[in-house]
């Protein structure tokens, strides 16, 4: 059984799985109408369907485990950016906050001796350094690429392979 303070805590994180959700959904729609970038705008779209299995994951689990997990009002994102890089930016940035958010609930399970949510958040805060080293790696990249036409090009080529190799999510 989970304790409230632990329940209103993973309820949280599920409000921040589903705001997430729906910033790269809109980072998608942004891309999908600028030239060129066919492969970033499947990126945003695949990155916003996983951030909702995120959501669904916790949801279920607050479930089984004897809570109620509440379906939260989402705020309206970002609908353009002034550019790519600012894009993934914003991206970085926000996992970086995700990141600060799971490493807080893991601080509230132990605190709570709450050690089956200590077992399922693992999965959550290995996943995190998965999508924060693949976020900066993208910046890093753009940064390179500035303004260049032909590197965005190679960029959004490059991003297929990450497309079909499952990562970025
Ligand atoms: Fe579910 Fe990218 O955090």
């Amino acid at each position: 059984m989970l304790s409230k303070k632990m329940q209103d805590a993973l309820n949280k994180q599920v409000l921040i799985e589903a705001q997430s959700s729906q910033v790269y959904l809109a980072m998608a729609s942004w891309a999908e109408i600028q030239p060129g970038l066919d492969n970033v705008t499947e990126f945003f779209y695949r990155h916003s369907d996983e951030e909702r299995m995120h959501m669904l994951k916790l949801i279920h689990f607050i479930n089984e485990r004897g809570g109620f997990a509440v379906v939260p009002a989402l705020a309206q994102p970002a609908l353009t950016y002034p550019s790519i890089q600012h894009a993934f930016k914003a991206l970085l940035e926000h996992e970086i906050h995700v990141s600060e958010s799971i490493n807080n609930l893991v601080d509230i399970s132990l605190g709570e001796k709450d050690y089956a949510t200590h077992n399922f958040l693992q999965w959550y805060v290995s996943e995190q350094i998965e999508e924060e080293a693949l976020a900066r790696v993208m910046n890093d990249k753009l940064e390179l690429i500035g303004d260049d036409k032909s590197g965005l090009y190679l960029f959004d080529r490059d991003v297929l392979n990450v497309n079909v190799a499952g990562g970025g999510q």
